[in-house]
């Protein structure tokens, strides 16, 4: 098994997370590939694991200033991904793969002088667990929900992050349903949401709006302190694991029923 740097033999594999078997992927739309090509040249860094010319596990962190939390000459941890699903290539998790590419991470911020290292993880024994995090040296400063944010410094004038808290939700629109649909770009998964929403809310002609809101565009993000969501008025609906196209329309249906 490599590491190696993302390159363009594996880049369309990296846009669909590894999940090139998946349907659902079909659904992103193109929004990593706008991200990607936003933020390639404003220090992302993204490292594969390739074992006989397939990918098996990536991992993408960038500067603090272009994520969710805030901090000085820090890099962020957006999401490590070692595939698990038995299509595809298969389940390579438990091998010792998240380890190496998180030792390359690392490595690869601190030859560019970086203070340490910034993750988050839920504090649930599934999906990205903070606890892996924990294993690897990285430690608590802060939580929000389910979501904990963790730190390795590197050096001893480090100062560690914070998150970004959430500033407002979207305001009622009288007459009507609003859906605001929040997107960065960079999970596929919220991708899918953002697609679905778009399409569903078209269903019910002018009764409802939809509202979206690009978060890569930083202006946009501090003015919400919100990087992936789905609003419907001023309720929020979860959207991990992605909801499917008709638990989307339902809800919309069920407010449009409320107007008349
Ligand atoms: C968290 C994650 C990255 C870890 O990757 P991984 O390759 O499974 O990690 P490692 O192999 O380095 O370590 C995992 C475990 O396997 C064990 N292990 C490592 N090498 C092993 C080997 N050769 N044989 C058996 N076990 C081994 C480790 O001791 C470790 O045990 P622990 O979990 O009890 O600490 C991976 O599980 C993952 O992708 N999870 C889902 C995360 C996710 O949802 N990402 C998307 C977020 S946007």
């Amino acid at each position: 098994m490599d590491i190696i740097d993302l390159d363009e033999k594996y880049k369309e594999t990296f846009m669909v997370c590894l999940e090139d078997w998946s349907d659902e992927m079909k659904e992103a739309g193109n929004h990593k590939h706008k991200w990607y090509n936003e933020m390639k040249n404003k220090g992302l860094g993204v490292k594969l694991a390739v074992e006989n010319e397939k990918v098996v596990g990536m991992i993408q962190y960038l500067p603090i200033e272009y994520s969710f939390a805030e901090g000085q000459n820090l890099f962020v941890i957006l999401c490590i991904w070692v595939h698990g699903y038995k299509e595809g290539v298969g389940n390579f998790q438990k091998r010792g793969i998240g380890k190496a590419l998180l030792q390359a991470a690392e490595n690869d911020v601190k030859s560019k002088g970086a203070n340490g290292m910034v993750a988050w993880g839920l504090s649930l024994p599934f999906w990205m667990r903070a606890k892996w995090f924990k294993k690897h040296g990285y430690l608590k400063v802060d939580k929000q929900k389910m979501q904990v944010l963790l730190w390795k410094p590197f050096t001893n004038d480090a100062m560690p992050p914070k998150w970004i808290k959430q500033k407002k939700v979207p305001e009622l629109v009288p007459g009507k349903v609003k859906v605001t649909a929040f997107i960065n770009g960079w999970c596929p998964a919220q991708n899918i949401v953002f697609e679905r929403a778009k399409k569903a809310t078209k269903e019910f002609g002018d009764n409802v709006i939809f509202e979206e809101i690009h978060t890569n565009n930083r202006e946009h993000y501090l003015e919400w302190g919100i990087t992936d969501a789905l609003f419907i008025d001023n309720k929020e609906m979860r959207t991990g694991p992605p909801p499917s196209y008709e638990k989307i329309k339902n809800r919309i249906s069920k407010r449009v029923k409320r107007l008349s």
